[in-house]
């Protein structure tokens, strides 16, 4: 469970200040698929990464199942990130020199896993993304959305609490995009929370609730979906 209260974020550039976020406050329940929309500019990926743990709020806090982050410690916090957190972005992030198998192993290793047991989670993990036969390639021997699927097998290698995506499919072309969204489908349906900026709401009739951030404010946060917890 997140729950974010009053959340403020103020960047500051030079002499301009831009209100991301004004005072946000939203609960997010374990095994929910929501669905972060609203116009470019809104505050989208300012909240997502506010609640991934990837920025620090200017005011307002973040609960994480009962623990507030503002009291966890750095290292705490590397370990959320790391261990309860999965994370996709638009553009992959993938390492160019890695293969499809290197690049999930990777932060599996960083937890502190064996190469043994990492190796036999992220071949896994590729297998559930449908990428069983492609382990030795690399990023540049992938397409779009092949990429895009090494990126959610590296997120959810280690079967994470909750799953973060930022426009995962915006680089990718319509089919391509809808193949990305059933391998969200399939995850949302074993029970995995997700959180997901997207404006392609058409492609997720699964998602359990919409966001509409407008201004760094929501907008409207609304129940699509009777959501009962599976996990
Ligand atoms: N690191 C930053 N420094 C300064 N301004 C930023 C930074 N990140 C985002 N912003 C600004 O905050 C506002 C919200 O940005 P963002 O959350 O990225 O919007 P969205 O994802 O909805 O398009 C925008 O006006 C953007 O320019
Ligand atoms: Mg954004």
């Amino acid at each position: 469970m997140i729950s974010v209260h009053n959340l403020k974020k103020t960047f500051v550039t030079g002499s301009v200040e831009t209100h991301a976020l004004r005072s946000v406050s939203l609960d997010i329940a374990d095994g929910e698929y929501v669905i972060i929309t609203g116009r470019s500019g809104a505050g989208k990926s300012t909240l997502l990464y506010h609640m991934g743990l990837l920025d620090e709020p200017t005011s307002g806090t973040i609960t994480i199942d009962g623990i507030r982050t503002d009291t966890m410690s750095e290292k705490e916090r590397t370990r959320v990130r790391l261990v309860t957190f999965g994370y996709v972005f638009q553009d992959y992030a993938l390492l160019p020199e890695l293969s499809a198998l290197e690049n999930v192993i990777v932060p599996l290793l960083m937890e502190g896993r064996s190469f043994t047991e990492s190796r036999a989670l992220a071949e896994d993990a590729l297998a559930r993304v449908g990428l069983a036969d492609k382990t030795c390639n690399l990023p540049s021997q992938l397409s779009g959305g092949q990429q895009q699927r090494v990126s959610i097998a590296r997120a959810i290698g280690n079967n994470p609490s909750v799953l973060f995506a930022d426009e995962p499919t915006a680089n990718l072309d319509s089919q391509t995009a809808d193949t990305v969204m059933s391998v969200f489908r399939t995850l949302h349906e074993a029970g995995q929370t997700i959180i997901m900026v997207t404006h392609e709401l058409s492609r997720v009739p699964e998602a359990d609730r919409i966001i509409t951030l407008s201004d760094g404010n929501i907008d409207t946060d609304t129940q699509v979906r009777t959501h009962t917890s599976r996990r």
